[in-house]
């Protein structure tokens, strides 16, 4: 199928990785950028044709439109691709808000096309591997979970990371799509939160001198910890924070009737997978990495949506999680602060 990228910024060369991997099913015909500048030198550098954004849309021989912009033109971009015609992949999140996550499921269905999101890093081995130790039984019946991403933000590394604290930005609806898709394909959609979450640093300073500003003004919540609840009644702590100078590991752990599992970092495609052994009482690597190289995988969600669609083998479940994602970020993030379990009403 015939790919047309939107948004040529700093992910973007990362998927050209994981498509350049998988020539035989995808094939990137055209780019475009607001920034026209942008899409010129990308498509000179990969040998694709650059477009402008509405000549992208009309493009007859482009089927699915990848949408690499920031958070705030995700919606946007992913709407008017749709009511060209076009199937969607869309960057985390898949919107903003309630409102924008029905409309653009409505026109999933009223344009009959598919929208797909990332994160797609629940598609590697760590993840796939860890998922097929937990199917099979070994570590028992899931009593609990954890998960838990710090860092103090992206401004020391990102070429512009103004968008990473305006709405759609955040460590919530940043890095919440990794985690939250992890705990929901193991263990269904969440019914109940209660979520604390404040807003720490009120301007971040950016150091790097490659960005033209120095200063970002914060407009969302950067630390937030939360407790979510299973409709399978199980109760997962969640903590998710921009805030915090000495970052520990990325922590996403089940804990089992008969023993617990430690999963790779779902921020990535592959990495170590453990399991605590009772007999030694220490944890067991059941799983590494075998490729270093963490962007070799980038791209797979766009593979696993070309391979469903050309095999009509959609899976519906699949097409609803990332709105599950947006809802349950949705509540988190609008929590009224009394500390009493509120419902997720399935909006989608
Ligand atoms: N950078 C990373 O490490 C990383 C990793 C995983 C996911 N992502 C996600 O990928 C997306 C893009 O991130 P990035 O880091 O590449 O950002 P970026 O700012 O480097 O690039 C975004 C590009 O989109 C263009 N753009 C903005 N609005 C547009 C519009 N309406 N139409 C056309 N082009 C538009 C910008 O000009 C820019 O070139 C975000 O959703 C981000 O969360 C980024």
């Amino acid at each position: 199928m015939n790919i047309g990228i939107i948004g040529c910024g700093a992910i973007s060369s990362q998927y050209m990785v994981g498509f350049d991997k998988n020539k035989n099913d995808v094939n990137v015909l055209a780019c475009a950028d607001l920034d026209n500048e942008k899409s010129k030198l990308f498509a000179k550098e990969y040998n694709i044709e650059h477009l402008t954004v509405n000549n992208l849309f009309s493009n007859p021989d482009i089927d699915i439109i990848v949408n690499l912009t920031p958070p705030s033109s995700h919606f946007e971009i992913s709407c008017e691709s749709l009511k060209s015609g076009k199937h969607v992949f869309s960057e985390k999140p898949v919107a903003l808000s309630i409102e924008q996550g029905k409309k653009l499921y409505g026109l999933i269905y009223k344009h009959d096309r598919y929208l797909f999101s990332a994160p797609d890093t629940t598609l590697g081995p760590a993840f796939t591997k860890s998922q097929d130790l937990i199917l099979s039984g070994k570590i028992g019946e899931i009593i609990g979970a954890s998960a838990s991403f710090a860092t103090h933000g992206v401004e020391g590394w990102h070429p512009n990371p103004s968008f990473y604290y305006k709405k759609g930005g955040g460590p919530l609806f940043d890095m919440g799509p990794y985690y939250l898709t992890a705990l929901f394909k193991i263990l269904g959609p969440v019914s109940e939160i209660i979520s604390y979450s404040q807003k720490t640093f009120q301007v971040r300073s950016v150091d790097n001198p490659e960005v033209k500003y120095k200063n970002i003004d914060v407009d969302v919540d950067t630390h937030y910890l939360a407790l979510l609840k299973f409709k399978s009644g199980v109760v997962v702590d969640f903590e998710i924070s921009f805030d915090i100078w000495k970052p520990y590991e990325p922590k996403l752990e089940f804990y089992g009737s008969l023993s617990s599992i430690k999963f790779a970092d779902p921020n990535n495609y592959d990495g170590d997978v453990s399991i605590f052994d009772k007999n030694s009482y220490r944890w067991e690597k059941v799983h590494s990495s075998t490729n270093d190289e963490n962007n070799y995988y980038r791209g797979l969600g766009v593979i696993n949506m070309v391979k469903s669609i050309t095999e009509n083998n959609i899976s519906q479940d699949e097409m609803l999680l990332p709105f599950h994602v947006l809802e349950v970020m949705c509540a988190l993030e609008t929590y009224d602060g009394k500390g009493r379990w509120e419902k997720i009403n399935p909006q989608f």
